[in-house]
């Protein structure tokens, strides 16, 4: 079964309007003629610029998250609508710094994920383990919950596009090793097989973050059931192009 790639950029609560212009004229021909699907979710008040500036690129722009209701008294959320009038085609869900810092919950993600979906916008639903919940044995409990809960009443799983993203692993440097995460994902895929259709899960697109970078991202994506990358820092300089040419 073969699956398109996808790379995408998280840039968190990075860059200006300026500074990701600058960044986006930079990527531009560097990522020319990339054969995996390629985005950068911004944060949401740089999307109208940053829209405009990927203009006549392969990269589309996403957003860091999205709220369910489609409009009304949720201070400092943002709406599928106030999205899709950017043209934005992905939102990243349930990012571990907004279930850490956040009190995000499965069932909220749940909420977005649906409600981006009903929407056609294509959730990046995060899923991943602490430091403890690893070394506790817990692993694959942790993320059957966050499968089961996350994607509750989800009618096409294969619209969806799922990142496991190792908690210890954001931004510390440390990557999973290509061993560690392939079975993870593997784990994964089983999951979402068991939860809708095995035949579903060989579709679905299945990303690693967490410290991936220019040098890591070949033996990552080599890997059987690693179909992309979910890329924080490496994703505010150029490097981010060097992982989107990761076959080159
Ligand atoms: P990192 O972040 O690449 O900086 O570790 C990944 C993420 O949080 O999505």
């Amino acid at each position: 079964m073969s699956r398109k790639p996808f790379i995408a950029g998280n840039w968190k609560m990075n860059m200006t309007a300026e500074s990701g212009k600058k960044l986006i004229d930079e990527l531009k021909p560097l990522v020319k003629g990339a054969k995996c699907d390629v985005a950068l979710c911004v944060p949401a008040i740089l999307i109208p610029a940053m829209t405009k500036a990927v203009k006549g690129s392969e990269i589309k722009i996403g957003a860091e998250n999205v709220h369910w209701a489609a409009s009304g008294a949720y201070t400092g959320e943002i709406s599928c609508e106030q999205l899709k009038e950017y043209g934005v085609k992905y939102a990243i869900l349930g990012h571990s710094e907004r279930r850490q810092y956040f009190g995000e919950t499965d069932g909220g993600v749940n909420k977005r994920a649906l409600a981006a979906l009903a929407n056609g916008i294509t959730p990046i639903v995060c899923v991943g383990e602490t430091l403890e919940e690893r070394e506790s044995g817990a692993t694959e409990k942790v993320l059957s919950r966050q499968l089961t809960d996350g994607l509750k009443g989800v009618e096409d799983v294969t619209k969806v596009v799922i990142a496991y993203e190792p908690v210890w692993a954001i931004g510390t440097g440390k990557t999973a090793t290509d061993e560690q995460a392939q079975e993870t994902i593997a784990f994964i895929r089983k999951k979402i097989g068991e939860l809708f259709c095995p035949k579903c899960a060989e579709k679905v697109i299945i990303q690693y973050g967490g410290s991936m970078n220019a040098k890591n991202c070949k033996g990552l994506m080599a890997q059987p059931d690693i179909d992309g990358g979910l890329i924080g820092g490496a994703s505010l300089k150029t490097d981010f192009a060097a992982i989107v040419n990761y076959d080159k």
